[in-house]
């Protein structure tokens, strides 16, 4: 038995490779880098829904916006019912009113659903009205104009969108084997992917972004960060935004966010103090590693500088999850799509080590 399936190959994929040893992410056949920063949500959409759908247009930009107006229109008298809830719980039960077909139109309904409830429902949680979708936006402008009072500035969308293409699709993580577990049965799209939302929830695997912060925020100062970490450590508690079950050196996203950050700041959009804070604490957290997990390397993974990224755009905290829940969904809507066509029912064994059958007295 392989514990947590770890190093067990359960899919065959077109999709993304991850090398562990090397760090290189490749997507569709092209390294990371050449996708970050460089193209929209909409047009990593395109790349990666290729060949699974026989309708699908070569821009995606028109049919996602309408998808996102539809998804408004479909839930905005449900929406206040929602607005004392976590936003997390909130999306996935509002999603959960969404069909759960196999087509390109729930595809993507379902790719531009949480883009849509997640500013909605933050708008309701500070007393505001939900804003309308803008379908003559592309899609990352339009979740900050939802968001805010207006459409951002160009440099605040590309940072969006660089996150974005940067998340959207990582090999068989957690979520995206969920994703295909419940594909691997033919049920509809819907249900895989409020599958992966449930599983990218924890502090694992999507849910240490707003921990990040608050790791920042217990800091304050560079130079408390030596002694806090050496604190968490001996304390046996995790750093959050370190260590991933595959990279062994650092998360080649890592290095994607930390440069759409940095473009983000030379608009002056991001607090450089805070910047400044999390490369010191990045680096005392690395030496610290070293020093307590001697055995294992533990390098910074993704969500260490989106936290500071989505921040700066204006995101609350406890939404970072969702955030990239909003950019996984494609990647999920494509795995599940590629599993139902050439995969088997996922099914494998357990070993029992419970007790053996009572005798009869
Ligand atoms: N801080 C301190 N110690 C750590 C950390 C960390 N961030 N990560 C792993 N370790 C230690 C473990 O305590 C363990 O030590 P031990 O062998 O002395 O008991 C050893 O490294 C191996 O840990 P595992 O849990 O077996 O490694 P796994 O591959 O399962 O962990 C995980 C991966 C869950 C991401 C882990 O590194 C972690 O909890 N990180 C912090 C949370 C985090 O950043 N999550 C986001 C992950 S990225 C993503 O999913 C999108």
């Amino acid at each position: 038995m392989s514990n947590g399936l770890e190093d067990v190959v359960a899919a065959e994929t077109i999709l993304s490779d991850v090398d562990g040893l090397a760090g290189r992410l490749i997507i569709r056949g092209q390294p990371l880098e050449t996708l970050a920063g460089r193209m929209t949500y909409e047009d990593m959409l395109g790349l990666l829904w290729d060949g699974f759908f026989p309708d699908l247009p070569s821009d995606l930009s028109q049919p996602l916006a309408k998808a996102r107006l539809d998804v408004y229109r479909a839930i905005e008298r449900e929406l206040p019912f929602f607005a004392d809830r976590p936003i997390y719980d909130g999306i996935r039960a509002l999603m959960a009113r969404l069909p759960d077909g196999t087509e390109l139109d729930t595809a993507l309904l379902l790719a531009a659903a949480p883009s849509v409830l997640l500013p909605a429902l933050v708008r309701l949680h500070t007393g505001k009205p939900p804003r309308v979708p803008d379908t003559s936006l592309g899609h990352a402008a339009d979740m900050l104009s939802m968001l805010g009072d207006a459409a951002p500035a160009p440099a605040r969308a590309a940072a969006l969108d660089a996150y974005l293409v940067t998340v959207v699709d990582h090999g068989l993580n957690a979520s995206t084997f969920a994703a295909r577990v419940v594909a691997s049965t033919l049920a509809g799209l819907n249900s895989s992917a409020l599958a992966a939302l449930g599983a990218l929830k924890g502090p694992r695997h999507g849910g240490a972004l707003g921990p990040v912060l608050d790791m920042l925020d217990a800091i304050g100062k560079p130079e408390n960060a030596a002694a806090w970490i050496e604190n968490e450590l001996t304390s046996g508690r995790r750093l959050m935004g370190f260590g991933h079950r595959i990279y062994r050196v650092r998360d080649p996203r890592a290095d994607a966010l930390k440069a759409a950050l940095d473009r983000l700041a030379q608009s002056g959009a991001v607090d450089t103090t805070r910047i400044a804070l999390a490369t010191h604490v990045e680096a005392a957290a690395l030496a610290a590693l070293a020093r307590h997990k001697p055995g294992r390397v533990l390098a910074t993974n993704v969500e260490f500088y989106p936290a500071l990224l989505l921040e700066a755009l204006g995101f609350p905290r406890e939404t970072f999850t969702a955030i990239f829940a909003a950019s996984r969904i494609g990647g999920w809507i494509a795995h599940a799509k590629e599993e139902a066509a050439t995969g088997k029912l996922i099914r494998p064994q357990s070993r029992y080590v419970g007790p053996g059958p009572r005798q009869a007295a």
